[in-house]
Protein backbone atom coordinates (compact mmCIF):
# COMPACT_ATOMS: atom_id res chain seq x y z
CA UNK A 1 0.00 0.00 0.00
CA UNK A 2 1.35 3.48 -0.72
CA UNK A 3 2.80 5.74 2.17
CA UNK A 4 0.40 7.99 2.41
CA UNK A 5 -3.10 8.17 0.25
CA UNK A 6 -5.01 10.98 1.02
CA UNK A 7 -8.91 10.74 1.14
CA UNK A 8 -9.12 14.53 -0.28
CA UNK A 9 -9.65 15.43 -3.90
CA UNK A 10 -7.50 17.55 -5.76
CA UNK A 11 -8.90 20.47 -6.42
CA UNK A 12 -8.62 22.58 -9.76
CA UNK A 13 -8.81 26.66 -9.72
CA UNK A 14 -12.43 26.28 -11.83
CA UNK A 15 -13.89 24.71 -7.95
CA UNK A 16 -13.63 28.06 -5.92
CA UNK A 17 -15.79 31.40 -5.79
CA UNK A 18 -14.55 34.53 -4.64
CA UNK A 19 -17.66 35.84 -1.79
CA UNK A 20 -18.06 39.97 -2.60
CA UNK A 21 -17.29 41.84 0.24
CA UNK A 22 -17.78 45.59 1.22
CA UNK A 23 -15.86 47.91 -1.76
CA UNK A 24 -14.65 51.23 -0.42
CA UNK A 25 -13.61 54.43 -1.91
CA UNK A 26 -9.78 52.88 -1.48
CA UNK A 27 -11.32 49.50 -3.35
CA UNK A 28 -12.44 51.23 -6.49
CA UNK A 29 -10.77 49.31 -9.35
CA UNK A 30 -8.88 52.36 -10.49
CA UNK A 31 -7.08 52.81 -6.84
CA UNK A 32 -6.16 48.82 -6.91
CA UNK A 33 -2.44 48.07 -6.61
CA UNK A 34 -1.41 44.92 -8.65
CA UNK A 35 2.26 44.97 -7.76
CA UNK A 36 3.52 42.06 -6.10
CA UNK A 37 7.25 40.38 -5.83
CA UNK A 38 8.24 38.01 -8.38
CA UNK A 39 11.78 36.44 -7.08
CA UNK A 40 13.98 37.29 -4.08
CA UNK A 41 17.65 36.90 -3.92
CA UNK A 42 18.62 36.00 0.00
CA UNK A 43 21.76 36.16 -0.82
CA UNK A 44 21.91 39.85 -1.96
CA UNK A 45 18.61 40.73 -0.56
CA UNK A 46 18.05 42.12 -3.61
CA UNK A 47 13.68 41.45 -4.61
CA UNK A 48 12.69 41.93 -8.86
CA UNK A 49 9.10 43.16 -8.07
CA UNK A 50 6.66 43.24 -11.10
CA UNK A 51 4.13 45.69 -11.74
CA UNK A 52 1.00 43.36 -12.76
CA UNK A 53 0.94 39.86 -11.16
CA UNK A 54 0.98 37.97 -14.29
CA UNK A 55 3.95 36.30 -16.70
CA UNK A 56 4.40 34.41 -20.01
CA UNK A 57 5.38 30.62 -19.64
CA UNK A 58 9.15 29.60 -20.74
CA UNK A 59 7.77 27.74 -24.05
CA UNK A 60 9.02 27.91 -27.55
CA UNK A 61 5.63 28.71 -28.81
CA UNK A 62 5.31 31.82 -26.39
CA UNK A 63 8.44 33.61 -25.26
CA UNK A 64 10.78 35.23 -26.85
CA UNK A 65 12.45 38.63 -26.77
CA UNK A 66 9.33 40.44 -28.76
CA UNK A 67 7.08 39.08 -26.09
CA UNK A 68 9.87 39.87 -23.26
CA UNK A 69 9.83 43.84 -24.31
CA UNK A 70 6.00 43.80 -24.65
CA UNK A 71 5.68 42.17 -20.84
CA UNK A 72 8.44 44.53 -19.15
CA UNK A 73 6.44 47.34 -21.17
CA UNK A 74 3.28 46.31 -19.24
CA UNK A 75 4.78 45.43 -15.81
CA UNK A 76 5.42 41.79 -16.53
CA UNK A 77 7.78 39.41 -17.69
CA UNK A 78 8.49 36.87 -20.20
CA UNK A 79 10.49 33.82 -19.05
CA UNK A 80 12.79 33.56 -21.96
CA UNK A 81 12.70 29.77 -23.32
CA UNK A 82 15.57 27.34 -22.51
CA UNK A 83 14.79 25.07 -25.53
CA UNK A 84 17.23 26.26 -28.24
CA UNK A 85 20.85 27.12 -28.09
CA UNK A 86 23.19 28.83 -25.41
CA UNK A 87 23.71 31.65 -27.81
CA UNK A 88 20.37 32.15 -29.09
CA UNK A 89 18.73 32.74 -25.85
CA UNK A 90 21.62 35.13 -24.78
CA UNK A 91 20.81 37.14 -27.79
CA UNK A 92 17.18 37.44 -26.42
CA UNK A 93 18.17 38.85 -23.61
CA UNK A 94 20.44 41.38 -25.05
CA UNK A 95 17.62 42.31 -27.41
CA UNK A 96 15.57 42.69 -24.52
CA UNK A 97 18.63 45.07 -22.55
CA UNK A 98 18.82 47.10 -25.34
CA UNK A 99 15.50 47.91 -26.15
CA UNK A 100 14.42 51.24 -25.84
CA UNK A 101 10.42 51.72 -26.04
CA UNK A 102 9.77 53.47 -29.48
CA UNK A 103 13.30 53.69 -30.47
CA UNK A 104 13.12 50.69 -33.39
CA UNK A 105 16.27 49.25 -34.45
CA UNK A 106 15.12 49.14 -38.11
CA UNK A 107 16.64 46.93 -41.03
CA UNK A 108 18.64 48.63 -43.14
CA UNK A 109 19.70 48.43 -46.57
CA UNK A 110 23.08 49.35 -48.68
CA UNK A 111 22.55 52.24 -51.54
CA UNK A 112 23.48 49.81 -54.16
CA UNK A 113 20.51 47.21 -53.41
CA UNK A 114 17.64 47.10 -56.24
CA UNK A 115 14.69 48.58 -55.83
CA UNK A 116 12.73 45.20 -56.70
CA UNK A 117 14.66 43.77 -53.55
CA UNK A 118 13.87 46.67 -51.31
CA UNK A 119 10.54 45.78 -52.17
CA UNK A 120 10.55 42.49 -52.10
CA UNK A 121 12.14 42.91 -48.20
CA UNK A 122 9.26 45.07 -47.43
CA UNK A 123 6.45 42.69 -48.39
CA UNK A 124 8.39 39.91 -46.44
CA UNK A 125 9.08 42.08 -43.26
CA UNK A 126 5.79 44.09 -43.43
CA UNK A 127 8.15 47.42 -43.37
CA UNK A 128 7.36 50.40 -45.41
CA UNK A 129 11.20 52.71 -44.52
CA UNK A 130 14.47 51.31 -44.83
CA UNK A 131 17.26 53.74 -43.68
CA UNK A 132 19.95 53.52 -46.59
CA UNK A 133 23.33 52.90 -44.76
CA UNK A 134 27.14 52.23 -45.99
CA UNK A 135 29.52 50.25 -44.43
CA UNK A 136 29.94 51.72 -41.39
CA UNK A 137 26.50 51.87 -40.85
CA UNK A 138 26.25 55.90 -41.83
CA UNK A 139 22.89 57.07 -42.65
CA UNK A 140 22.82 58.25 -45.74
CA UNK A 141 19.08 58.44 -46.71
CA UNK A 142 15.99 56.51 -45.72
CA UNK A 143 13.72 54.77 -48.60
CA UNK A 144 9.90 54.42 -48.19
CA UNK A 145 7.38 52.71 -50.31
CA UNK A 146 6.56 56.30 -51.90
CA UNK A 147 9.90 56.98 -53.28
CA UNK A 148 9.56 54.46 -56.07
CA UNK A 149 7.43 52.93 -58.49
CA UNK A 150 8.01 49.10 -58.92
CA UNK A 151 7.36 49.34 -62.94
CA UNK A 152 9.37 52.25 -63.51
CA UNK A 153 12.36 52.35 -60.99
CA UNK A 154 12.25 48.80 -59.90
CA UNK A 155 16.38 48.16 -61.86
CA UNK A 156 17.23 51.06 -60.05
CA UNK A 157 19.70 51.54 -56.94
CA UNK A 158 17.94 52.36 -53.73
CA UNK A 159 20.32 55.89 -53.41
CA UNK A 160 18.77 57.03 -56.89
CA UNK A 161 15.15 57.29 -55.28
CA UNK A 162 15.60 57.61 -51.28
CA UNK A 163 15.37 60.82 -49.72
CA UNK A 164 19.13 61.66 -48.65
CA UNK A 165 20.16 62.71 -45.31
CA UNK A 166 20.40 66.12 -45.90
CA UNK A 167 16.38 66.03 -46.62
CA UNK A 168 15.86 64.44 -43.68
CA UNK A 169 15.19 65.69 -39.86
CA UNK A 170 18.01 63.52 -37.94
CA UNK A 171 18.37 63.27 -34.19
CA UNK A 172 21.68 63.62 -33.00
CA UNK A 173 22.29 60.93 -29.56
CA UNK A 174 18.99 61.26 -28.71
CA UNK A 175 17.72 58.96 -25.72
CA UNK A 176 14.27 60.72 -24.49
CA UNK A 177 11.39 59.42 -26.49
CA UNK A 178 10.25 63.08 -25.40
CA UNK A 179 12.77 64.73 -27.28
CA UNK A 180 12.36 62.68 -30.28
CA UNK A 181 8.40 63.49 -30.16
CA UNK A 182 9.26 67.26 -29.83
CA UNK A 183 11.40 67.08 -33.32
CA UNK A 184 9.02 64.88 -34.66
CA UNK A 185 6.29 67.63 -34.26
CA UNK A 186 8.43 70.18 -35.43
CA UNK A 187 8.99 68.48 -38.34
CA UNK A 188 7.95 67.16 -41.66
CA UNK A 189 8.45 63.69 -41.55
CA UNK A 190 6.69 60.81 -40.10
CA UNK A 191 9.68 59.27 -38.96
CA UNK A 192 12.72 60.68 -37.32
CA UNK A 193 15.83 58.73 -37.82
CA UNK A 194 18.77 58.64 -34.70
CA UNK A 195 22.71 58.90 -35.33
CA UNK A 196 25.31 59.00 -32.90
CA UNK A 197 28.09 61.73 -33.35
CA UNK A 198 29.52 60.15 -36.36
CA UNK A 199 26.51 59.74 -38.36
CA UNK A 200 25.75 56.37 -37.65
CA UNK A 201 22.45 54.95 -37.52
CA UNK A 202 21.40 53.62 -34.11
CA UNK A 203 17.33 53.49 -34.56
CA UNK A 204 14.35 55.02 -35.73
CA UNK A 205 11.63 56.63 -34.06
CA UNK A 206 7.86 57.06 -35.35
CA UNK A 207 5.15 59.39 -34.75
CA UNK A 208 2.59 56.54 -34.78
CA UNK A 209 4.59 55.16 -32.10
CA UNK A 210 4.92 58.02 -29.95
CA UNK A 211 1.37 57.58 -27.95
CA UNK A 212 1.49 54.00 -27.35
CA UNK A 213 5.30 53.90 -25.92
CA UNK A 214 5.04 57.28 -23.62
CA UNK A 215 5.89 55.64 -20.69
CA UNK A 216 4.24 52.92 -18.74
CA UNK A 217 4.72 53.38 -15.18
CA UNK A 218 3.93 50.02 -14.74
CA UNK A 219 7.25 49.38 -16.74
CA UNK A 220 9.61 47.03 -14.60
CA UNK A 221 13.56 48.03 -15.18
CA UNK A 222 16.60 47.67 -13.69
CA UNK A 223 18.79 49.96 -11.92
CA UNK A 224 19.77 51.50 -15.89
CA UNK A 225 16.26 51.60 -16.79
CA UNK A 226 16.25 48.81 -18.87
CA UNK A 227 13.69 46.52 -19.55
CA UNK A 228 13.51 43.50 -17.35
CA UNK A 229 14.89 40.35 -19.14
CA UNK A 230 14.18 36.79 -17.10
CA UNK A 231 15.45 33.41 -18.70
CA UNK A 232 14.79 29.76 -17.99
CA UNK A 233 17.63 27.25 -17.94
CA UNK A 234 17.90 23.57 -17.76
CA UNK A 235 19.68 21.44 -15.23
CA UNK A 236 22.04 19.70 -18.43
CA UNK A 237 23.54 22.92 -19.90
CA UNK A 238 23.64 25.19 -16.95
CA UNK A 239 27.13 25.79 -16.64
CA UNK A 240 27.65 27.06 -20.20
CA UNK A 241 24.26 28.81 -20.34
CA UNK A 242 24.01 30.85 -16.97
CA UNK A 243 27.53 32.47 -17.85
CA UNK A 244 26.40 33.15 -21.00
CA UNK A 245 23.33 35.01 -20.15
CA UNK A 246 24.85 36.48 -16.92
CA UNK A 247 26.95 38.27 -19.56
CA UNK A 248 23.70 39.09 -21.48
CA UNK A 249 22.99 41.37 -18.66
CA UNK A 250 20.14 38.54 -17.43
CA UNK A 251 18.12 39.75 -14.15
CA UNK A 252 16.63 36.32 -12.63
CA UNK A 253 16.96 32.95 -13.91
CA UNK A 254 14.28 30.28 -13.29
CA UNK A 255 15.00 26.04 -13.28
CA UNK A 256 12.60 25.12 -15.73
CA UNK A 257 11.24 21.45 -15.00
CA UNK A 258 8.00 19.94 -14.87
CA UNK A 259 9.37 17.82 -11.77
CA UNK A 260 11.50 19.95 -10.22
CA UNK A 261 11.79 18.13 -6.47
CA UNK A 262 15.10 16.73 -8.09
CA UNK A 263 18.34 16.14 -6.56
CA UNK A 264 19.62 17.69 -9.91
CA UNK A 265 17.52 21.24 -9.98
CA UNK A 266 19.44 21.45 -5.77
CA UNK A 267 22.43 21.10 -7.89
CA UNK A 268 21.67 24.18 -10.16
CA UNK A 269 20.51 26.32 -7.51
CA UNK A 270 23.59 25.84 -5.36
CA UNK A 271 25.76 26.20 -8.52
CA UNK A 272 24.44 29.20 -9.17
CA UNK A 273 24.16 29.97 -5.21
CA UNK A 274 27.67 29.66 -5.56
CA UNK A 275 29.06 31.67 -8.97
CA UNK A 276 26.57 34.46 -9.02
CA UNK A 277 25.68 34.72 -5.33
CA UNK A 278 23.81 38.11 -6.39
CA UNK A 279 21.22 36.48 -8.79
CA UNK A 280 17.79 35.77 -8.10
CA UNK A 281 16.32 32.20 -9.24
CA UNK A 282 12.98 30.94 -9.87
CA UNK A 283 12.66 26.94 -8.40
CA UNK A 284 10.14 24.01 -9.56
CA UNK A 285 7.97 23.24 -10.59
CA UNK A 286 6.42 21.31 -6.84
CA UNK A 287 3.16 20.82 -5.42
CA UNK A 288 4.02 19.96 -2.46
CA UNK A 289 5.18 21.28 0.75
CA UNK A 290 8.50 19.07 0.85
CA UNK A 291 9.05 20.38 -2.63
CA UNK A 292 8.77 24.01 -1.73
CA UNK A 293 11.41 23.10 1.76
CA UNK A 294 13.98 21.47 -0.40
CA UNK A 295 14.37 23.99 -3.09
CA UNK A 296 14.55 26.82 -0.56
CA UNK A 297 16.86 25.25 1.40
CA UNK A 298 18.94 25.17 -1.75
CA UNK A 299 18.76 28.65 -2.72
CA UNK A 300 15.85 29.25 -4.81
CA UNK A 301 13.65 32.60 -4.04
CA UNK A 302 10.74 32.09 -5.31
CA UNK A 303 8.63 29.04 -6.60
CA UNK A 304 6.90 28.18 -9.14
CA UNK A 305 3.64 25.47 -8.43
CA UNK A 306 1.88 22.93 -10.93
CA UNK A 307 2.23 20.04 -12.28
CA UNK A 308 -0.43 18.57 -15.03
CA UNK A 309 -2.60 21.20 -14.99
CA UNK A 310 -1.10 23.22 -18.15
CA UNK A 311 -3.92 23.50 -21.65
CA UNK A 312 -0.90 21.27 -23.81
CA UNK A 313 -0.51 19.15 -20.86
CA UNK A 314 -0.54 15.27 -20.62
CA UNK A 315 1.29 14.61 -17.81
CA UNK A 316 -1.23 13.57 -15.32
CA UNK A 317 -2.88 11.30 -18.56
CA UNK A 318 1.03 9.48 -19.03
CA UNK A 319 2.35 9.08 -15.92
CA UNK A 320 -0.51 9.34 -12.86
CA UNK A 321 1.59 12.32 -11.45
CA UNK A 322 0.33 15.94 -10.73
CA UNK A 323 -2.24 17.51 -8.38
CA UNK A 324 -4.93 20.09 -8.99
CA UNK A 325 -3.31 23.58 -8.82
CA UNK A 326 -5.31 24.97 -6.02
CA UNK A 327 -4.50 22.27 -4.01
CA UNK A 328 -1.17 22.81 -5.31
CA UNK A 329 -1.17 26.07 -4.08
CA UNK A 330 -2.75 26.15 -0.58
CA UNK A 331 -0.30 23.56 0.34
CA UNK A 332 2.52 24.93 -0.66
CA UNK A 333 1.42 28.58 0.66
CA UNK A 334 0.89 27.51 3.94
CA UNK A 335 4.78 26.13 3.89
CA UNK A 336 5.69 29.76 2.45
CA UNK A 337 4.11 31.00 5.38
CA UNK A 338 5.42 28.45 7.74
CA UNK A 339 8.86 29.44 6.35
CA UNK A 340 8.39 32.67 6.69
CA UNK A 341 6.85 32.62 10.31
CA UNK A 342 10.70 30.99 11.49
CA UNK A 343 12.80 33.19 8.82
CA UNK A 344 11.43 36.29 8.06
CA UNK A 345 12.32 35.42 4.34
CA UNK A 346 8.82 35.79 2.22
CA UNK A 347 9.37 33.23 -0.86
CA UNK A 348 6.83 34.50 -3.61
CA UNK A 349 5.07 31.89 -5.16
CA UNK A 350 4.20 31.39 -9.05
CA UNK A 351 0.94 29.77 -9.84
CA UNK A 352 1.82 27.67 -13.08
CA UNK A 353 -0.46 25.61 -16.05
CA UNK A 354 -4.19 25.94 -16.45
CA UNK A 355 -4.30 29.34 -15.77
CA UNK A 356 -6.44 30.53 -18.59
CA UNK A 357 -8.91 33.43 -17.83
CA UNK A 358 -9.23 36.56 -15.27
CA UNK A 359 -10.79 34.76 -12.64
CA UNK A 360 -8.32 31.70 -12.78
CA UNK A 361 -5.63 34.62 -11.94
CA UNK A 362 -7.31 36.22 -9.56
CA UNK A 363 -8.76 32.92 -8.00
CA UNK A 364 -4.81 31.91 -7.78
CA UNK A 365 -3.99 34.88 -6.13
CA UNK A 366 -6.93 34.94 -3.81
CA UNK A 367 -5.61 31.47 -2.87
CA UNK A 368 -2.31 32.93 -2.06
CA UNK A 369 0.20 32.91 -5.18
CA UNK A 370 2.03 36.32 -6.42
CA UNK A 371 2.05 35.63 -9.60
CA UNK A 372 0.42 33.42 -12.35
CA UNK A 373 2.16 32.16 -15.19
CA UNK A 374 0.52 31.31 -18.76
CA UNK A 375 1.30 30.02 -21.92
CA UNK A 376 -1.80 29.78 -24.13
CA UNK A 377 -3.05 33.04 -23.15
CA UNK A 378 0.28 34.27 -24.89
CA UNK A 379 0.27 31.66 -27.24
CA UNK A 380 -2.70 33.89 -29.34
CA UNK A 381 -0.76 36.97 -29.51
CA UNK A 382 1.51 38.73 -32.00
CA UNK A 383 4.73 39.07 -30.16
CA UNK A 384 4.62 35.12 -29.53
CA UNK A 385 6.98 33.32 -32.11
CA UNK A 386 4.08 30.94 -32.98
CA UNK A 387 3.18 30.97 -36.77
CA UNK A 388 -0.53 31.90 -37.97
CA UNK A 389 -2.55 29.19 -39.80
CA UNK A 390 -6.02 29.70 -41.19
CA UNK A 391 -8.40 26.66 -40.68
CA UNK A 392 -11.88 26.84 -42.28
CA UNK A 393 -11.54 30.72 -42.66
CA UNK A 394 -10.57 31.16 -38.86
CA UNK A 395 -7.34 32.42 -38.16
CA UNK A 396 -5.38 30.72 -35.41
CA UNK A 397 -1.85 30.48 -34.04
CA UNK A 398 0.21 27.28 -33.24
CA UNK A 399 0.65 26.30 -29.66
CA UNK A 400 2.71 23.71 -28.23
CA UNK A 401 4.04 22.13 -24.91
CA UNK A 402 7.70 22.06 -24.22
CA UNK A 403 7.53 17.91 -23.96
CA UNK A 404 5.76 17.65 -27.23
CA UNK A 405 7.35 16.21 -30.14
CA UNK A 406 8.03 19.60 -32.26
CA UNK A 407 9.76 20.98 -29.03
CA UNK A 408 11.64 17.38 -27.80
CA UNK A 409 13.91 17.71 -31.79
CA UNK A 410 15.56 20.35 -30.40
CA UNK A 411 16.31 18.70 -27.17
CA UNK A 412 16.75 15.29 -28.57
CA UNK A 413 19.53 16.47 -30.81
CA UNK A 414 21.59 17.19 -27.49
CA UNK A 415 20.16 14.89 -24.61
CA UNK A 416 18.77 12.03 -26.37
CA UNK A 417 15.40 10.93 -27.23
CA UNK A 418 12.85 11.22 -24.38
CA UNK A 419 11.22 7.79 -24.62
CA UNK A 420 7.66 9.72 -24.78
CA UNK A 421 5.87 13.11 -24.86
CA UNK A 422 4.92 14.78 -22.14
CA UNK A 423 2.61 17.59 -23.71
CA UNK A 424 0.66 17.57 -27.53
CA UNK A 425 0.80 20.23 -30.43
CA UNK A 426 -2.47 22.27 -30.81
CA UNK A 427 -4.20 25.52 -31.95
CA UNK A 428 -5.14 28.58 -30.66
CA UNK A 429 -7.46 31.44 -31.77
CA UNK A 430 -5.66 34.43 -33.02
CA UNK A 431 -5.93 37.37 -30.37
CA UNK A 432 -4.12 40.09 -31.80
CA UNK A 433 -1.84 42.67 -29.87
CA UNK A 434 -0.83 42.21 -26.24
CA UNK A 435 -1.03 45.46 -25.75
CA UNK A 436 -4.61 45.30 -27.10
CA UNK A 437 -5.59 42.01 -24.86
CA UNK A 438 -3.68 42.46 -21.77
CA UNK A 439 -5.64 46.11 -20.30
CA UNK A 440 -8.90 43.94 -20.44
CA UNK A 441 -8.18 41.13 -18.48
CA UNK A 442 -6.22 43.18 -15.91
CA UNK A 443 -9.53 45.10 -15.61
CA UNK A 444 -11.48 41.88 -14.86
CA UNK A 445 -8.80 41.04 -12.36
CA UNK A 446 -8.89 44.52 -10.70
CA UNK A 447 -12.92 44.52 -11.33
CA UNK A 448 -12.46 41.09 -8.92
CA UNK A 449 -10.63 42.46 -6.41
CA UNK A 450 -12.75 45.61 -5.41
CA UNK A 451 -15.92 43.47 -4.93
CA UNK A 452 -13.63 41.63 -2.80
CA UNK A 453 -12.93 45.02 -0.80
CA UNK A 454 -9.26 44.57 -1.13
CA UNK A 455 -6.50 47.34 -2.62
CA UNK A 456 -3.98 44.92 -3.09
CA UNK A 457 -2.31 41.22 -3.63
CA UNK A 458 -1.27 41.52 0.19
CA UNK A 459 -4.81 42.51 0.99
CA UNK A 460 -6.46 39.92 -0.97
CA UNK A 461 -4.02 36.93 0.72
CA UNK A 462 -5.15 38.02 4.16
CA UNK A 463 -8.82 39.07 3.62
CA UNK A 464 -10.40 36.86 0.28
CA UNK A 465 -13.68 35.22 1.60
CA UNK A 466 -13.95 31.99 -0.88
CA UNK A 467 -15.76 29.02 -0.80
CA UNK A 468 -15.85 25.84 -3.11
CA UNK A 469 -18.64 25.16 -5.48
CA UNK A 470 -20.50 22.58 -6.78
CA UNK A 471 -20.80 21.29 -10.23
CA UNK A 472 -24.65 22.74 -10.37
CA UNK A 473 -23.45 25.69 -9.42
CA UNK A 474 -20.61 25.94 -11.64
CA UNK A 475 -23.05 25.49 -14.53
CA UNK A 476 -25.91 27.89 -13.06
CA UNK A 477 -22.60 30.62 -13.19
CA UNK A 478 -22.07 29.23 -17.28
CA UNK A 479 -24.71 30.21 -19.77
CA UNK A 480 -27.54 28.58 -20.35
CA UNK A 481 -31.10 27.90 -21.37
CA UNK A 482 -30.53 30.63 -24.14
CA UNK A 483 -29.89 30.25 -27.60
CA UNK A 484 -26.69 32.19 -28.74
CA UNK A 485 -25.67 33.95 -32.30
CA UNK A 486 -23.25 31.69 -33.82
CA UNK A 487 -19.73 32.38 -32.29
CA UNK A 488 -21.10 34.44 -29.24
CA UNK A 489 -21.24 31.03 -27.09
CA UNK A 490 -17.38 30.79 -25.37
CA UNK A 491 -16.88 27.50 -26.37
CA UNK A 492 -18.81 27.19 -29.48
CA UNK A 493 -21.20 24.70 -28.66
CA UNK A 494 -24.33 23.29 -30.69
CA UNK A 495 -26.59 25.65 -28.88
CA UNK A 496 -25.08 28.60 -30.92
CA UNK A 497 -27.75 29.27 -33.74
CA UNK A 498 -26.54 29.61 -38.13
CA UNK A 499 -24.66 26.17 -37.68
P1 LIG B 1 -1.12 26.92 -19.95
O1 LIG B 1 -0.99 28.35 -19.53
O2 LIG B 1 -2.28 26.23 -19.29
O3 LIG B 1 -1.13 26.76 -21.44
O4 LIG B 1 0.15 26.14 -19.38
C1 LIG B 1 1.47 26.56 -19.57
C2 LIG B 1 2.37 25.72 -18.68
O5 LIG B 1 2.30 24.33 -19.04
C3 LIG B 1 3.84 26.04 -18.76
O6 LIG B 1 4.21 27.17 -18.04
C4 LIG B 1 4.48 24.77 -18.22
O7 LIG B 1 4.50 24.73 -16.81
C5 LIG B 1 3.52 23.69 -18.67
N1 LIG B 1 4.00 22.98 -19.87
C6 LIG B 1 4.62 23.47 -20.96
N2 LIG B 1 4.85 22.52 -21.87
C7 LIG B 1 4.39 21.37 -21.34
C8 LIG B 1 4.34 20.01 -21.81
O8 LIG B 1 4.74 19.68 -22.92
N3 LIG B 1 3.79 19.11 -20.96
C9 LIG B 1 3.32 19.45 -19.73
N4 LIG B 1 3.29 20.71 -19.27
C10 LIG B 1 3.84 21.67 -20.07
Amino acid sequence: MARNISAQPSRALAEFRLLPRLTTPDTVPAKIDLRTPLVTCFQSGRTLRLGIPIVSAAMQAVSGSEMGIAMAMQGGAAFLFCSQTVASQAEMVRAIKRHKAGFVEPRTVPPDMILREVFALSKKHGFSVFPVVDAERKLLGLIRRDDYDLTRHGHLPAQERMVPRARLDVGVEITQLEEANELLLEGHHSVLPVVDKKGRLLSLVFKKDIHEHVENPLQVHDEKKRLLAVAAINTHDYEQRVPALVEAGVDALAVDSSDGYSFYQRQVLEWIGQRHPGLPVVGGNIVTAAGFDYLVAAGAGAIKVGMGGGTICITQEQKGTGRGLATAILDVVEARDRHFEKTGRYVPVIADGGVVTAKDVVIALALGADSVMMGRYFARMDESPAEKVVVNGRLMKAYWGEGSARAREWKAARYGQAAFVEGVEGLVDYAGKLADNLPETLAMVRSSMASCGVADIGDLHHNAEMELVSALSIREGQVHDVVLPRGASADDSPRSWGD
